[in-house]
């Protein structure tokens, strides 16, 4: 009786193979016969896991470099994967509410776990250690992230990356190139006085321009705002929605930034000594969200959330550092 079933299900399956074959002109009997010599999967070769492993390579001889490396490499992969539900978003044809929310929904889930994973930071990376292999890394550093850029640029209008200072500058009718000039990230990079921009920035700069005002004209009406604003009414009201969209902002423009914040002060601060940043931003000024009031999703706040954007909670966590810090 089983026997006829499962053989009932090869007849089907031949035929179903043989119309999928014949649909590209091709035989199915090669095919077939292709199977008998193909490998079994196996786990190692489909994670790539081999190559994964050689992706590390320490420049100094501190063991806990290798701890830094890893988790920038985990948290690029966390990027990838809020990236990859920002580009299903930029590409669906019909888009409901209901799978806004959930993709929406899940950048928050990742997000979520790199903020409450940073704690690393404390635990698997000695500072002493750290202090003497980050002079070897000079001047790269975590502002290079591509991947970061592109979240943001991913998000919203890119008015709104706008450094703080310009954004009243600029209008409807600002081209990508002329915000693109302006983000908060270039300012946070160019000396006030002179003008010149630093040497991390400029490599970045020589790297990803082409690229990431590619990508601004890709999600200049495809970004998760703009694809908010053409959802339905009813959606659009929908405090499901709205409060997602709000934890993605918070998520990406406070709490990561905060808990980042937090860890740069923890292993930039020794005896009250103030270490430069390997990216030479003055990052004192320059990480903390609360000056830099990057916000994706301004309209969703009441003037007075606008005003305390950045002095959530997370931030009493870090006070006590910063108040250390100011000391220096
Ligand atoms: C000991 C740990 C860390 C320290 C001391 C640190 C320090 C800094 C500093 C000072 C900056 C400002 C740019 C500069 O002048 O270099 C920066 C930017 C940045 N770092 Fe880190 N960082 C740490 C860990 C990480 C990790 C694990 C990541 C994960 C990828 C990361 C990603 C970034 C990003 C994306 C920026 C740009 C932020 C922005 O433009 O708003 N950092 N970091």
């Amino acid at each position: 009786m089983h026997g006829n079933h499962s053989e009932n299900n090869i007849h089907e399956l031949i035929e179903k193979l043989t119309t999928h074959y014949q649909k590209d002109g091709q035989d199915v009997n090669t095919h077939l016969e292709g199977l008998l010599n193909s490998n079994y999967v196996k786990y190692w070769d489909y994670i790539r896991l081999d190559s994964l492993l050689t992706l590390q390579n320490p420049k100094t001889p501190y063991a806990d470099e290798m701890v830094f490396i890893v988790y920038h490499q985990i948290t690029e992969l966390y990027f990838k994967l809020v990236m990859h539900e920002l580009q299903q978003l930029k590409t669906a044809e019909s888009l409901t509410g209901a799978i806004f929310l959930k993709r929406v929904e899940r950048c928050n889930w990742y997000f979520g776990q790199l903020i409450s994973s940073f704690d690393i930071i404390s635990v698997g990376l000695d500072q002493d250690q750290f202090l003497k292999f980050r002079v070897a890394l000079t001047p790269a550093s975590g502002f290079q992230s591509v991947q970061y850029r592109m979240v943001e640029i991913a998000s919203t209008d890119l008015i709104n990356l706008v450094h703080t200072d310009s954004r009243d500058k600029y209008d409807d009718y600002s081209t990508i190139e002329e915000l693109f000039e302006e983000l908060y990230w270039k300012k946070g990079a160019t000396d006030t006085k002179t003008g010149e921009k630093t040497l991390t920035l400029r490599q970045f700069e020589t790297e990803y321009t082409a690229k990431l005002i590619q990508l601004a004209y890709e999600y200049k009406s495809r970004n998760v705002w703009s694809l908010y604003r053409r959802l339905s009414l009813d959606d659009q009201a929908n405090s499901a929605i709205q409060e997602a969209l709000k934890q993605l902002d918070q998520h990406i423009n406070i709490n990561w930034p905060l808990m980042h914040y937090k860890y740069a002060l923890g292993h930039l601060i020794k005896n009250k000594q103030l270490y430069s940043a390997t990216g030479g931003t003055n990052w004192r000024e320059y990480l903390p969200p609360r000056f830099q009031k990057v916000i994706f999703f301004p309209s969703l706040y009441t003037k007075e959330e606008l005003e305390n954007w950045g002095k959530n909670w997370v931030e009493k966590e870090v006070i006590s550092k910063i108040q250390a810090a100011k000391q220096v």
